[in-house]
């Protein structure tokens, strides 16, 4: 057994594939989650996908008491990978102060008490929404950062720099991963994405009308300058993006790193239009989908997709599913969503 790993927001949609692969690789995982937007049976999933019940402590990490008590009853956690946040943009703009509190207060008593016990290696789970509408595609690491759009968007940008600033005062090593957009689901169907309510995201939005849980999916705007025009994302598969963590952690691990804090785009480098997205779909599951073109979502940005260069490179990792990987993935896993229900 390697080392122990805490994940916080580790029944979540990417910590759950994150645990998964942690332990494929022979990690002991501890996740701590409050359970606010994920489910606990989720645990008993990864137990059925790696057959090792990972360690579950539920846990809000905004109670500082709690963070430092679960340190003193933690003595092995040799780093941490920190999911547990608030991600809905939408929500962030009616409570910003909830989306405040929970995000920042979490990373604090987390970099607080990591301090306190000598818990040295973070990874973090940025955003490529820090680069706002990038002037130059595939956008690099070094683009800067831009005024962010939402308050969601700006715990991530807030939150880069509390890390970078604890890490010049004390031992503190982090990797923080930019995320472009992650979709899909375990090769298993056993875990995958569990959108509460109505989905914002375009592929559990997708999937979930295939199967008849919505009516129609609302293309937002075809009025973009892009080819086809509607807006181009770099979609990428949960698993590469759970496997770029483990790789980050090894490099922590194993004192590769070049500078204390290091930052690394994880995508898959193409970009690809919801109109492509939507074909990809039909394509993998064999059916036409429901969906009608209407006007543009505030805030949406034109195109963004990843130089992965230094993720490939320096890092060491690349992801390897494509599009219509990923979508047959996701369908699998709304179909199993449907069979546990069920509806089919
Ligand atoms: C969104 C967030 C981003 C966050 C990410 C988390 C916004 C503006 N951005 O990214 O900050 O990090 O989710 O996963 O909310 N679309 C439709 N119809 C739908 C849903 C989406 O046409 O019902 C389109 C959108 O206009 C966009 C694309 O699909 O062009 C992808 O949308 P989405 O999945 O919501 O991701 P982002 O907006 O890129």
């Amino acid at each position: 057994m390697k080392e122990q790993i805490l994940v916080t927001g580790g029944t979540g949609y990417i910590g759950s594939h994150t645990v998964v692969e942690l332990q494929q690789q022979g990690y002991e995982v501890v996740i701590v989650d409050n359970l606010s937007n994920s489910r606990i049976e989720v645990v008993d999933q990864i137990a059925a996908i790696t057959g090792t019940r990972p360690a579950f402590v539920n846990l809000d990490l905004t109670d500082s008491e709690g963070v430092c008590t679960f340190f003193d009853n933690h003595p092995e956690v040799k780093a941490v990978i920190h999911f547990a946040a608030s991600k809905a943009v939408g929500e962030s703009v009616e409570k910003p102060l909830m989306y405040y509190h929970n995000n920042l207060f979490s990373l604090i008593n987390l970099l607080d008490q990591m301090h306190e016990h000598v818990v040295q290696h973070l990874v973090f789970s940025s955003s490529c929404t820090v680069y706002g509408q990038p002037e130059a595609l595939p956008v690099k690491e070094s683009a800067p950062v831009q005024k962010a759009m939402s308050p969601y968007g700006n715990t991530k940008q807030i939150a880069e720099e509390i890390i970078g600033d604890q890490a010049q005062v004390s031992m503190l090593h982090a990797v923080l991963l930019r995320y472009f957009n992650p979709i899909g689901a375990h090769a298993s169907a056993k875990i995958g994405e569990l959108p509460l309510g109505v989905p914002n995201n375009l592929v559990p939005y997708i999937t979930q009308t295939a199967i008849g849980l919505r009516a129609q999916l609302k293309v937002f705007g075809d009025d973009y300058p892009t080819p086809d025009g509607t807006p181009i994302r770099d979609y990428i598969h949960v698993s590469d993006l759970a496997k770029a963590h483990v790789t980050a952690l090894q490099r922590m691990l194993e004192k590769n790193q070049k500078e204390n804090v290091e930052i690394f785009n994880i995508g898959t480098g193409t970009g690809y239009s919801v109109l492509e997205v939507i074909g990809s779909f039909e394509r993998v599951s064999d059916q036409k989908l429901n969906y009608k073109i209407v006007g543009r979502r505030a805030g949406d940005i034109t195109a963004v997709w990843a130089d992965t260069q230094l993720a490939n490179e320096v890092l060491g990792w690349k992801a390897e599913k494509n599009l219509d990987e990923m979508m047959l993935s996701a369908w699998r896993w709304e179909l199993a969503l449907a069979k546990e229900k069920g509806n089919l």
